[in-house]
């Protein structure tokens, strides 16, 4: 999985807490040690690559090592430049008297369940398209879930894209109808610029942003779903709960014809003299490891042993990349 010659894009996903941060952060310290231009991408809302490489990362990429830079997504700042993006759309299509609702609306699907979901993808699918700076390989520390990659999967419907982010049941009818016109208008805008018809000057803007973002994501799915530019790297820790999620994650990509690609399991408590207790523990630990080989046959895997202490600093990385191996 370490392949520096493999995608160029690299998704690492996993259950909170398994590893996710320090693999991403070790395979991506290694692709950029082997001489790819590496971006490391975390939209984790705890920050954890600044911590790891003792340094200040934000949304703008810094240099952690040579060849290597990060940037933390901060998903509610994400949230926020996307419903600016969707007010000014909206804008394009109501009347002014409408704006109040606007702003109402936008007011609750700030808060609503899938809004730092979706805002982020719409960043990662920019990041995926084009990283910028002539990066080489661009590693997410981010699981697609089910959610993102239905979302990926249906660019046609951008009407549901909007709609999605904006549904919600305080909604007013009048709300609605209007969301109604601008879903139908969005897909007729679109069909009536792709034919070349034209149409006013007053919605050239909105169009051309309709557009962008249709072939954008039109882009990130097929980037997505071709083995050679994408690869989904799952970490799991040898126990019950992880392998369960592992199990799923697998399904759902399998449903789009996608595969895990590499996996790492992590945390395994390495051979020789540890003590009774940590003995007592390796050997619950063996059924899982069997069951892992047993239930992901054919899926390249690699197996971190637990580190002495926390993995931090260059260093760390690079002692946790060894394990990575070339598989
Ligand atoms: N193989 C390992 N040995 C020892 N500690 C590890 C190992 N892998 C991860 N850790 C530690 O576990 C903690 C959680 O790892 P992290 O990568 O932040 O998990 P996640 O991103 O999946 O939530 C960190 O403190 C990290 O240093
Ligand atoms: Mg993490």
């Amino acid at each position: 999985m370490i392949d520096p010659a493999g995608p160029r894009i690299r998704f690492v996903g996993g259950k909170g807490g398994v590893g996710k941060t320090t693999t991403a952060a070790a395979l991506a310290l290694r692709l950029a040690r082997e001489g790819r231009s590496t971006l490391l991408v975390s939209t984790d809302p705890a920050h954890s690559l600044g911590d790891l490489f003792d340094t200040r990362i934000g949304d703008r990429a810094v240099e952690v090592a040579p060849g290597l830079h990060a940037m933390e997504l901060d998903p509610e700042a994400e949230v926020e430049r996307y419903l600016d993006q969707v007010r000014e759309n909206m804008q394009g299509f109501v009347s002014p008297d409408m704006y109040p609702e606007i702003e109402r609306q936008l007011k609750l699907t700030r808060r609503s369940p899938g809004a730092v979901e979706a805002a982020t993808l719409d960043r990662i699918s920019h990041l995926m398209a084009d990283p910028g700076e002539g990066y080489d390989v661009v590693v997410f520390d981010t699981a697609p879930t089910g959610h993102t990659l239905r979302l990926l999967s249906l660019p046609e419907l951008m009407a549901a894209w909007t709609d999605g982010l904006l549904r919600h049941r305080e909604r007013s009818d009048s709300f609605g109808d209007a969301l109604q016109r601008l879903a139908g208008d969005e897909l007729s805008y679109i069909d009536q610029v792709e034919e070349g018809k034209g149409g006013d000057p007053r919605s050239r803007k909105i169009r051309e942003v309709l557009l962008e973002r249709r072939r954008r994501f039109m882009r990130a799915r097929r980037l997505l779903l071709d083995p050679q530019t994408t690869a989904f790297i799952w970490v799991l820790i040898p126990e019950r709960l992880p392998i369960l999620e592992t199990a799923r994650a697998v399904e759902t990509l399998r449903e789009f014809d996608l595969q895990v690609t590499g996996m790492v399991v992590n945390r395994v408590l390495p051979e020789g003299e540890l003590g009774s207790f940590l003995e007592a523990r390796r050997e619950r630990e063996a059924p899982y490891l069997e069951e892992i080989e047993e239930r992901f046959r054919g899926i390249p895997t690699v197996r971190v042993p637990l580190l002495e202490g926390d993995i931090t600093g260059i260093e760390g990385l690079e002692r946790m990349g060894e394990y990575l191996g070339a598989g």
